[in-house]
């Protein structure tokens, strides 16, 4: 692993390692804290959209593990919000520094940046990929589920970079997975051609009550994302019926989890009540982004 761009750069192995360090990370953090894996080591931040868990998550990560990590906003303070071109603003930072977060729009910019850079490069959320998200929900399924294989995992909302990386990430795990969106909105190609490689462990529906019948675990994420504008009005008529709700969460197992990556809209793609109802696994998966950042940092820059 050089990268980690999406979940495809991942063989199932690699996965499976990742979490095992990330628990291994978390109990020794919970027990008085990490060895100093990137003690001389520092990573750039470099962050072209809002964030809260991302930013402090890889913040507080890399101080745990005695390393530098440099916070940047990529529009209002760096060169490149003034032009700078991508390539340039890679080949410096990556003669800097030994590592780099990138949350960006556009997953070709961040390939681009990868080729460049001459360091790991880890996806910190482009329109197609959210890899550290699902790294952390797949760690907190295992965590409370003791396993992942055969689990059966329900996403409901927009096939963009959440549902890519779970439908990707869930499939190399041996799991099951639904995946909800309305018609319009369906995961990228290439995600649904790998995941039809799976055969009926894959299952694209437009029926939420379809997908979350017997299902362990409920995903969902926004995807009412832009407030206001025309786009949000044609998402809140086109997403009616998708909302995760008590009564929904039902014909789920009586013991499923429901995940959602945050930030939550109430009243949208999840009801106040059962948001609350799951909040302890949804604020263990928040916490997840931590360690499971960790481990992925300490993998990449293992004997570099
Ligand atoms: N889930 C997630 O990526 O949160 P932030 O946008 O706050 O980083």
């Amino acid at each position: 692993m050089k990268h980690l761009l999406k979940m495809g750069d991942l063989t199932p192995e690699e996965l499976t390692h990742i979490l095992d360090v990330a628990d291994k990370l978390k109990a020794d953090q919970k027990a008085g804290g990490t060895a100093p894996l990137l003690k001389g080591k520092s990573v750039a931040l470099m962050f072209s959209k809002n964030s809260t868990r991302t930013r402090t998550s890889f913040e507080v990560g890399v101080y745990q593990l005695g390393g530098l990590g440099n916070y940047m906003n990529a529009a209002t303070e760096l060169q490149s919000g003034r032009g700078e071109p991508l390539k340039d603003t890679a080949r410096v930072l990556g003669r800097y520094y030994d590592c780099v977060v990138w949350r960006t729009y556009r997953q070709s910019d961040l390939e681009e940046f990868a080729e460049l850079a001459g360091v790991p490069v880890i996806n910190g959320l482009t329109d197609y990929a959210h890899p550290c998200q699902v790294l952390a929900d797949l760690m907190t399924i295992r965590e409370r589920r003791g396993a992942l294989e055969g689990q059966t995992l329900c996403f409901i909302g927009d096939g963009c970079s959440m549902a890519n990386s779970l439908i990707v990430g869930c499939l190399l795990a041996g799991m099951k997975v639904r995946c909800v969106c309305p018609q319009g909105y369906r995961p990228a190609a290439d995600v649904l051609m790998f995941a039809h490689k799976y055969g009926a462990k894959f299952q694209l529906l437009t029926d939420p009550a379809e997908g979350v019948k017997d299902a362990d675990v409920v995903v969902t994420a926004a995807w009412n994302t832009a407030p206001g504008t025309p786009e949000s009005e044609r998402r809140l008529r086109d997403f009616a019926g998708f909302q995760v709700t008590s009564p929904l969460m039902s014909k789920a197992r009586s013991d499923a989890l429901l995940l959602h990556c945050l930030p939550a809209h109430r009243g949208e793609e999840i009801s106040t009540a059962v948001f609350e109802e799951h909040a302890d696994e949804i604020f263990t998966e928040a916490e997840n982004r931590l360690h499971v950042q960790k481990a992925v940092l300490a993998v990449l820059l293992a004997n570099q």
